[in-house]
């Protein structure tokens, strides 16, 4: 039997799909995969361990070459710039990044501040804006910023909008659309070759009979 593939997989929003995904290409994942609190699974129908992350460090578990492969968000792959290679876009967990604010914001000269998860990411966009800003970082529930006034705007992902508008914010502007993609450590696609061909195979595979 060939060598077995680890996986680094995103806990939260994308992980239903991705794991979806996965089952869908043929990959026969256990139950206890979905609902455990375990942060190691071990597939061994589909010769595969997978290792659960939070999302902003899949790139970190595969470039380290702790995971040969893993799903990751384009807005982390943006953020993290880790030493991985992106081979397929898997086209879920669609959802794009956006600046939002207070209705009726209006751009000021003096020290404006930008709360963000993604402090690069931000820091380069507002730098192709030409607008000096200063960036606050923050772990989650970004939204949370402007309503106290810790800063005048966010930059974070949008997907249904309702996290926006149940807080009474606005989008000023759209910046860019995000999708999970599968990454690879690059020692890992030269040793495992076979396997991680599979794999996108499969999967593309599966996105393909899914578009048709
Ligand atoms: C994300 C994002 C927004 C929200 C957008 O947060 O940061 O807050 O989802 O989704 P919506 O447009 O469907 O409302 P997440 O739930 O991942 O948690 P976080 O706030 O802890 O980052």
């Amino acid at each position: 039997m060939s060598e077995q593939l680890t996986v680094a997989m995103p806990k939260g929003r994308i992980f239903e799909e991705a794991a979806d995904l996965l089952r869908k290409a043929g990959y026969a994942l256990p139950p206890e995969f979905d609902d455990s609190r375990k942060l190691i699974v071990e597939a061994p129908e589909a010769n595969m361990s997978f290792i659960l992350a939070k999302p902003m460090d899949v790139p970190t578990y595969v470039e380290h070459g702790v995971a040969d492969v893993g799903v990751a968000g384009k807005d982390v792959m943006i953020e993290e710039e880790r030493d991985v290679y992106e081979v397929l876009d898997l086209k879920i967990s669609e959802c794009y990044m956006a600046v939002a604010g207070l209705p009726g914001y209006t751009k000021s000269d003096i020290n404006p501040k930008v709360a963000s998860k993604y402090p690069n990411l931000a820091t380069q966009y507002f730098k192709e804006q030409g607008e000096q800003v200063e960036i606050i970082k923050l772990n989650g529930s970004i939204e949370l910023a402007p309503l106290v006034g810790l800063a005048d705007r966010i930059v974070d992902i949008v997907s249904t909008g309702r996290t926006l508008k149940e807080n009474g914010l606005v989008e000023l502007e759209t910046m860019i659309p995000i999708t999970s993609r599968l990454i690879v450590n690059p020692v890992s696609y030269r040793m495992k070759d076979e396997q991680i061909d599979d794999l996108v195979e499969r999967l593309a595979d599966v996105m393909g009979g899914e578009q048709r």
